[in-house]
């Protein structure tokens, strides 16, 4: 949602921040801009669309080269994807040049104020009012950080801001309140950023700004203070653990191509440090004494999109496998119904960006109300896991491509662990049977490479379906969050109707749905362990096939009784019915991907979306 670049050293600023803008570009790719202090000014370009209209404006009208410069790419807010709405914004005399990640709440109070002092504010941002409220408050303290903190007290909302002054040409200020801001540390040579993905290529040490916080940057020094000007005690550096060709295409067409293929790995290494010689569970990192989780008497896990259907499969396992009572629930609903928390309630927050601002606010108001908070997260140092009382990490490493894929098999393999421990400290699953999960959970990776070098007939399918407007998905059990996520990829992807159901609805309605050749993929669950199931959704997908759909069956390898009614039969490795989910996954984002890449979607970047929603 929004990226922003800053840099001040001794590199060509431009060519540093607009790198780093096009690692942040997965962040919201409505239009993009760079200020520049150069020759005691300051210059600046901005551009409606994707980075590269701006590149090219760049090439036409090139900017003056100079040490100090802050960048943005935009997902629209207020206003909608212009040429004057992009940032940065300026003040009238051309002076200060900001850029902002977040909604300011009471942007319209202070565009009257400024209106009345004579100000001209020309667009429809909530943005450019910092612009003209930096540049007063500059007139009178003459110290960009000093009237950041100023202004930054008057704002009201969710905000990341970067800012520069042409009377100050070796500054860069940034603020933040609950949305991301962090700090790269080069030498004689310092960064901000949305993400630690836009200076990775300079350096790995970074500084995770704390909220309501302001940063003054210079080529030799950060220096951290309070919105009220105390000087922040609590700056950590920290090194991040993955390096540039991390967050490249490496070869494939789009980054999430390679994401599908980096699967087998993120979940070897989601699983790796969590499992001791004897094959027990060590989260060490889970940091809720296991005294306290003796005596949870509820998990509520909150979470959105395609982390939301990982919390909806952790449901089934936690309920099994610890007998302790699971919901989950949207998190950006959660705290509206005003849900029945306390201290003996453990809500778990699911989150690959960390950033989410809905799961935030919902892990707060639990938080508020004595529940305990473990967040499951695959960006360090992000606001969710620090803002939780602990996190276990899914290793999934940088994941750019809008859709989710390897952060959603971590985030799965992450809840398995979460359900085991807690069966573990409780005493609800015995040390073997623990044992013979994380055996099961540890040849997933293979399985996962198992699936992925069988994808042809799928890639070949999906094409043959690109002119269908409809999909629909069909599952039970562990399977019906694995068809709301099949639909949502091609959803945002294909930019097609598709729709999950809960095979057991069908006759209550989605049935009307099926008429001829309308394509349904049906998640089957193994026929070994719980054949009630399976035989349940082999009379679904008959039911459906006498209505004239075209079946699209997944389902296990050596299931002979699902292969007469389907169309086409994906088959996967059989695992445990609950683990079924890690497998069963993978074809419906292969799917997807390729559904959007034969209809001409742009796969990384689909329209209207962005990787991380920093807005409610
Ligand atoms: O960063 P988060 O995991 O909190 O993001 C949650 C959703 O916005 C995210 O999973 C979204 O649904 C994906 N684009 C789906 O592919």
């Amino acid at each position: 949602m929004c990226g922003i670049v800053g840099y001040v050293g001794g590199q060509c600023a431009l060519d540093v921040v607009l790198a780093g803008l096009r690692r942040l570009e997965y962040r919201g790719y409505d239009s993009a801009g760079v200020a520049v202090l150069a020759d005691g000014g300051l210059a600046s370009a901005k551009k409606a669309g994707k980075l590269a209209n701006l590149e090219k404006e760049l090439a036409d009208r090139p900017l003056p080269s100079g040490p100090t410069a802050i960048g943005h790419t935009r997902w629209a807010t207020h206003g909608g994807p212009t040429d004057a709405n992009a940032h940065p914004h300026l003040d009238n005399p051309g002076r200060v040049a900001v850029v902002h990640n977040g909604i300011i709440e009471n942007f319209a109070a202070l565009r009257a104020e400024l209106a009345e002092r004579g100000h001209a504010l020309g667009s429809e941002t909530d943005t450019e009012v910092v612009a003209h409220l930096l540049s007063e408050a500059f007139s009178s303290c003459g110290d960009l950080a000093e009237a950041m903190r100023q202004v930054c007290r008057r704002l009201q909302g969710a905000f990341t801001l970067v800012a520069v002054h042409a009377d100050e040409p070796d500054v860069v200020v940034g603020a933040r309140r609950n949305s991301p801001l962090v700090v790269g540390v080069g030498d004689g040579e310092n960064f901000l950023a949305s993400d630690v993905a836009a200076f990775i290529a300079h350096t790995r040490e970074a500084i995770e700004l704390g909220q309501d916080q302001v940063v003054e940057l210079r080529r030799d020094g950060v220096t951290v203070t309070g919105f009220d000007g105390a000087p922040a005690d609590d700056v950590r550096t920290y090194h991040v653990d993955w390096d540039a060709s991390a967050a490249e295409k490496g070869g494939y067409d789009y980054f999430m191509l390679k994401e599908i293929a980096e699967q087998p790995k993120a979940v070897a290494d989601t699983l790796l440090g969590r499992i001791d010689a004897a094959g027990s569970l060590t989260l060490d990192e889970v940091r809720i004494p296991d005294s306290v989780l003796r005596e949870v008497d509820k998990v509520v896990i909150v979470a959105c999109g395609t982390a939301y259907h990982a919390g909806l499969i952790a449901k089934y396992a936690i309920e099994h496998w610890t007998r302790i009572p699971c919901e989950t629930e949207l998190a950006s609903e959660f705290r509206y119904r005003d849900p029945i928390l306390d201290q003996r309630t453990l809500v778990v927050a699911i989150s690959q960006s960390g950033e989410t601002m809905d799961t935030l606010m919902a892990l707060r108001h639990a938080r508020e109300q004595g529940a305990k908070v473990l967040a499951i997260c695959n960006t360090n140092g992000s606001t969710i896991p620090r803002e939780s009382d602990a996190v276990l990490y899914t290793h999934a490493g940088p994941e750019v491509a809008v859709a989710s894929t390897k952060a959603f098999l971590t985030q799965l393999v992450a809840c398995y662990l979460v359900a085991l421990y807690l069966g573990q400290v409780r005493g609800t699953k015995w040390g073997d049977e623990v044992r013979g999960v994380v055996r099961e959970l540890s040849v997933i990776g293979a399985q996962v490479e198992e699936v992925l070098a069988t994808m042809e007939p799928v890639r070949e399918l999906a094409r043959s379906l690109a002119d269908k407007n409809t999909v629909l998905f069909l599952g039970r059990h562990v399977g019906y969050p694995v068809a709301l996520e099949g639909a949502l990829k091609l959803k945002e992807l294909a930019y097609m109707h598709a729709e999950g159901f809960a095979a057991g609805e069908l006759k209550h309605g989605p049935i009307a749905l099926i008429e001829k050749d309308v394509p349904v993929v049906v998640v089957v669950p193994s026929p070994r362990g719980r054949s009630v199931l399976h035989d349940k959704i082999v009379s679904n997908i008959q039911e459906i096939r006498a209505r004239g759909a075209r079946t699209i069956v997944i389902a296990e390898r050596g299931d002979e009784a699902v292969r007469p009614y389907a169309d086409h039969l994906v088959e996967v490795p059989a695992t445990p019915v609950l683990l079924q989910p890690l497998v069963a996954t993978v074809p419906l984002q292969v799917f997807a991907c390729e559904l959007a890449t034969a209809r001409g979607n742009e796969v990384d970047q689909p329209r209207n979306l962005a990787k991380s929603v920093t807005v409610e």
